[in-house]
Order: C-alpha cells, then sequence, then structure tokens
C-alpha cells in the first residue's frame, strides 16, 4: 500500500554540526489493513520515520510512495497520533470541537461537523456526554481515544501511532490496543504502531521491524520475529525483556 524505498533522513552537517542519520537506507512496504509494528529504544528513528511517512518532514534520499492509489481517495489517506495529546489538542476547545476539527478545516459547516462528533466517538468507545468535556477533565487514556477519533474523522487509510501508549499504565494500554485492533477491522485500515516495548506486541501486530540507529534490523510476522529472531539485537531485546 505504501512503499519505502532506501529511504534516509540526516539532520545537521553544516558547519561544525555532527552529521546525524536518524532514519538510514530503509525499506519496506505497508500492507492494506495491517498492524506494523516499529520497535526501537529511544533514538533509533522511530519518530523521525513516521514524520517522512506522513509527509512533515522530507528525506534527504529515497522515495516514499503509495501503490494501487484509489480513485477519489481522500485527501488525508493518513493521520498521526503523538505521544503526548497534550501537546496535540487545544485545552480550551470542548471536545466536540477537538475531535471534529479536520472536518472543520476541511471545510464541513460547524453543524455538520458536530452531527458526526457522537459518532465518532462511539468508535473510541466514549460516551456522548465526552463530547461537552475540556481536555483537562479526561484521563490519559481518554485523551488519546479522542485523538484518535480526531484522526477517525477523516478515514485514513493508514493511522501513524508514535507511542501513543507509552505514557499509559500498562492496563489502560492494553485497552487502546484491544481498541486498535478492532478499529482495525471495522475501518479497514493499516495502523503503524510505534512503540520501545517489544512485549506489548504479542498479539496485537501483525508485523514487526526492529530498528537501532536509523537502521531496520529486521522484519517479519511478529510470531516468528519473537519465536524465531534472527539477529543478536533483537535476541538481546528479548532476553532484557523490556527496553531500557
Ligand atoms: N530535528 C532534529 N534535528 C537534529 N537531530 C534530530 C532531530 N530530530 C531527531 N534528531 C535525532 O535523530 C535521532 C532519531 O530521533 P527520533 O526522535 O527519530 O528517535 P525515536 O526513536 O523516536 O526516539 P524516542 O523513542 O526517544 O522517541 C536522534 O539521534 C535525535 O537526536
Ligand atoms: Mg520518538
Amino acid at each position: 500500500m505504501l512503499h519505502l524505498e532506501k529511504v534516509s533522513k540526516q539532520y545537521g552537517g553544516s558547519r561544525k554540526e555532527q552529521v546525524v542519520k536518524a532514519v538510514d537506507d530503509v525499506t519496506f512496504t505497508l500492507q492494506e489493513n495491517e498492524i506494523f509494528a516499529l520497535i526501537g529504544e529511544s533514538g533509533s528513528g522511530k519518530s523521525t520515520l513516521a514524520e517522512l511517512i506522513v509527509g512533515l518532514q522530507q528525506p534527504t534520499s529515497g522515495s516514499i510512495k503509495w501503490a494501487n492509489v484509489q480513485k477519489n481517495a481522500p485527501v488525508s489517506r493518513l493521520q498521526i497520533v503523538f505521544q503526548n495529546p497534550d501537546r496535540s489538542m487545544n485545552p480550551y476547545w470542548p471536545v466536540k470541537d477537538i475531535v471534529t476539527e479536520p472536518l472543520r478545516l476541511s471545510g464541513l459547516p460547524r453543524k455538520q461537523a458536530y452531527a458526526r462528533a457522537e459518532s465518532l466517538l462511539g468508535k473510541v468507545k466514549l460516551p456522548a456526554e465526552f463530547l461537552e468535556r475540556y481536555p483537562f477533565e479526561c484521563s490519559g487514556g481518554q485523551k488519546q481515544r479522542i485523538a484518535v477519533a480526531r484522526a477517525l474523522s477523516m478515514s485514513p487509510q493508514l493511522l501513524v501511532a508514535d507511542e501513543i501508549t507509552s505514557a499509559l499504565d500498562p492496563s489502560t494500554e492494553h485497552e487502546l490496543q484491544q481498541l486498535l485492533l478492532s478499529l482495525k477491522q471495522s475501518e479497514g485500515m493499516t495502523i503503524l504502531y510505534i512503540t520501545h516495548r517489544l512485549e506489548t506486541i504479542a498479539g496485537f501486530a501483525d508485523r514487526v521491524a526492529v530498528m537501532k540507529d536509523g537502521v531496520i534490523q529486521e522484519i517479519g510476522d511478529t510470531r516468528s520475529l519473537l519465536d524465531e529472531p534472527k539477529t543478536a539485537y533483537t535476541r538481546a531485546l528479548l532476553r532484557a525483556g523490556v527496553f531500557g
């Protein structure tokens, strides 16, 4: 569905700055309707890769292309949700304004946008009473659901979730993952799920790529990668149990 070919991103390099190869020669294809986990420790280049994919940054070299682009595909084929919901939502807006923001920006009149707000919240299993709440009246997990609902308003083909569960406790993280699993089915979309916690993806992600220093170390279906890791790095991660 989305093909990355030899994608690299370097930072710095001017004057005495050192060059950082944040993403280094990455090639893979995201398939339709899969959950693809991108795993790596802090600084491995996960967020940079996510921003390249959604177009917030341009690669230094390589290409990112949609295959089989659907006719009349909506403008926003991809949406991104970040780790910290407080940085991506206006604290002075009620939830109904937050979830409908992309619809209103795309020109839908406010009244028609509001009419869709309740069903968007329904998709993320939040009751309609949340429409009138403000972000400070919601928990971290609820705010991430609201951020997901806002992304869903554009019917994305690809949802990029960059560490969206990393600040949550394990049971809230699990609930949000279950929600993403059911959304994969009901919305028929692809989810790029970024995390540094390898131990959370069994039974959740279809495929996984392990990244270190900007380079994909290995890639495969989740079960076989966890059962028979091919690289020493992945084996070390599994032995360690958790990332540092
Ligand atoms: N705008 C930038 N300018 C310069 N260097 C950057 C910039 N953004 C990221 N980097 C560097 O690129 C590398 C990869 O950073 P990135 O944020 O992609 O990692 P990450 O895997 O998302 O880490 P984390 O798990 O901490 O979020 C790091 O060495 C980082 O310092
Ligand atoms: Mg990051």
